[in-house]
C-alpha cells in the first residue's frame, strides 16, 4: 500500500497547472452512453482512480475506451449490457450516473445501490424520484435499482428537487435530453461540473436552457451524436493547491482554473488575510505572516464547497483565533478531526459544528486517510507540521488528485510516495 512521507516546514512557492475536473469528467463519461454511434474525444480528463473505475464500468457495459495523455476516446456503439454491478458501484458512488443514460438508451437499467461512504449514508432517493417522474417504473430488490420505462420513451415533466443534488441533477439531465417533450428541473444543482455536463450534452445535440442556473429547461431531441470536447479544470484541486501556499506562508499561482468557480473559497482566503489576485484563467495567492481565524459554512454552489471543508479546517489550525466550520451538505464529514488532533491541533465538535482553536503548532506522526478530501487535509497539515508526517492509505487521495506529491514537490515541498505493509 502507498503512503506519502512529508517533512514539513518548507514554503510552497511557484506556478502550477490544475488538472481536469474529476467531478465533471465522471458525468461526462456517463453521458457518452447516450450516443448510439461515433467516437468521442474528450480532452483534459484527469488520470485518476475514479476515472479508471468509471472506464471499467463502461467497458463492462460494452463501451470501447482508450485513455492516454489525459485524452479519453470512447465509443458506445456496441453496448451489450445494461447492468452496473455491485462490485464496481461499491468502489465508486458516482457509478449511479449510468442510471439515467442507460434508461434513456435502452428503456431499462439495473444499477446496484451505492451504499454509504466514510462520511455517512449517501442516499439516491432523489435520483429514483427523478427517474420515476420521467416515466420509469423502479423496483429495489437485493440491493439493486431495477428501472424500466413504462411506454416506449421517457416523458418530459417538471422535477422539483427538495434539496440541491449534483448527482441527481446530472442523472435527470441525462435521462431528459432524449425524453419526449419538455422537462423542467427546479432547484437544480448549479455547480460548475453540472454546467460542464450541460455544455457537453448541448455539444452532442441536446437542447438545454438555463445552463449555470438552478432552473434547467430541456427540450427532448431524438438523437445525440459523439463529439470532441474539452473538460473543465478541477476547482477543488486548485483550491487545495492554493491552501498549500496559505498554510506554509508561501505564494502560488494556479493556472487553468476559472476564478468564478472558486469565488466563495477565494473570499474565505482573503478573509483569512491572504492576498488573492486572478485573471481569466489563473488565481494567485500570497499568504500573510499571520492567518486570521475565518468561519465557513459548506453549502451548495455558489457557497463554500463541502469538498474544500476538510482542507479549510487544516488551514484554520494555523490561524490566529477560533474558527467555526459547519458542513450543511454532509453533517458528519469530520473524520479528519481525530487525525488532525493527533498532529497537535485542537478541534472540538459541538452539534455538527467543528470549533478550531488556533494557532497550534503541529508535530508530524503517522496519520490515516479515511476519505478523499480528508487525505488532502492531512497532506496540508503535514506540509506545516514539524518533523515527519506519514499519510497512510493514500489510495483515497489517488481517487481525486493526479499525483499531488509531484505537484507539491515541484512547488518546494519535501514530500515523497513510499510503500508500506499494514498489519493484517
Ligand atoms: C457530488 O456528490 C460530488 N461527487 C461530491 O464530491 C460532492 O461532495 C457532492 O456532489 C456535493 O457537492 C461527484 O460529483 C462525483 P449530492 P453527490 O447529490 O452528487 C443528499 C468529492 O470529494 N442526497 O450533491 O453524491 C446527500 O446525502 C466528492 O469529490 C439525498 O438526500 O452529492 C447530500 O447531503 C465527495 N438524496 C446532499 O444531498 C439523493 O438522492 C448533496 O449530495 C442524493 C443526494
Amino acid at each position: 500500500m502507498d503512503k506519502l512521507v512529508i517533512r514539513g516546514g518548507k514554503r510552497i512557492s511557484g506556478t502550477i497547472a490544475a488538472s481536469g475536473s474529476k467531478n465533471s469528467a465522471l458525468p461526462v463519461i456517463a453521458a457518452t452512453l447516450l450516443a448510439p454511434d461515433g467516437i468521442f474525444t474528450i480532452n483534459r480528463i484527469p488520470d485518476l482512480q475514479d476515472v479508471r473505475t468509471f472506464s471499467q464500468l463502461l467497458e463492462h457495459l460494452g463501451a470501447e475506451i482508450s485513455f492516454s495523455e489525459n485524452i479519453l476516446r470512447v465509443s458506445t456503439s456496441n453496448l451489450r449490457n445494461d447492468e452496473a454491478p455491485y462490485e464496481l458501484v461499491k468502489k465508486m458512488r458516482a457509478s449511479i450516473y449510468v442510471l439515467g443514460p442507460l434508461l434513456a438508451r435502452f428503456g431499462h437499467a439495473r444499477v446496484s445501490l451505492p451504499g454509504g461512504c466514510a462520511f455517512g449514508p449517501r442516499p439516491v432517493d432523489l435520483h429514483i424520484m427523478a427517474m420515476e417522474k420521467l416515466g420509469a417504473e423502479i423496483t429495489i430488490e437485493k440491493g439493486y435499482i431495477d428501472a424500466k420505462v413504462k411506454g416506449d420513451r421517457l416523458q418530459g415533466t417538471t422535477i422539483d428537487f427538495p434539496i440541491s443534488s449534483v448527482g441527481a441533477t446530472g442523472n435527470a439531465l441525462m435521462a431528459a435530453v432524449t425524453a419526449e417533450g419538455t422537462t423542467v428541473l427546479n432547484n437544480a444543482a448549479a455547480e460548475p461540473e453540472i454546467e460542464c455536463l450541460c455544455q457537453f450534452l448541448q455539444a452532442m445535440g441536446a437542447n438545454i436552457s438555463g445552463i449555470g442556473t438552478m432552473t434547467l429547461v430541456v427540450e427532448g431531441v431524438d438523437r445525440l451524436n459523439a463529439v470532441s470536447f474539452e473538460n473543465i479544470f478541477d476547482r477543488i484541486e486548485a483550491g487545495t493547491l492554493l491552501a498549500s501556499a496559505a498554510i506554509t506562508r508561501g505564494e502560488i499561482t494556479v493556472t487553468g482554473v476559472r476564478p468564478s468557480h472558486l469565488d466563495s473559497v477565494l473570499k474565505a482566503f482573503q478573509a483569512a488575510g491572504c492576498i488573492v489576485t486572478s485573471g481569466s484563467d489563473y488565481v494567485s495567492l500570497t499568504a500573510p505572516e499571520k492567518l486570521l481565524a475565518t468561519d465557513i459554512t459548506a453549502n451548495p454552489y455558489p457557497s463554500f464547497p463541502t469538498d474544500m471543508q476538510a482542507q479549510w479546517m487544516a488551514l484554520m489550525t494555523q490561524a490566529d483565533g477560533t474558527s467555526n466550520i459547519i458542513d450543511k451538505i454532509y453533517h458528519e464529514r469530520f473524520n479528519h478531526i481525530p487525525e488532525l488532533n493527533r498532529l497537535g491541533a485542537h478541534i472540538d465538535i459541538r452539534e455538527n459544528q467543528a470549533v478550531v482553536h488556533g494557532p497550534k503548532a503541529l508535530t508530524g506522526t503517522k496519520v490515516m486517510s479515511t476519505d478523499l478530501r480528508a487525505s488532502a487535509c492531512l497532506v496540508l497539515a503535514g506540509l506545516v507540521a514539524c518533523e515527519t508526517t506519514e499519510v497512510l492509505r493514500v489510495y483515497h487521495l489517488d481517487r481525486g488528485y493526479e499525483r499531488i506529491e509531484r505537484k507539491l514537490s515541484a512547488l518546494g515541498a519535501d514530500i515523497e510516495r513510499d510503500r508500506y505493509q499494514e498489519f493484517s
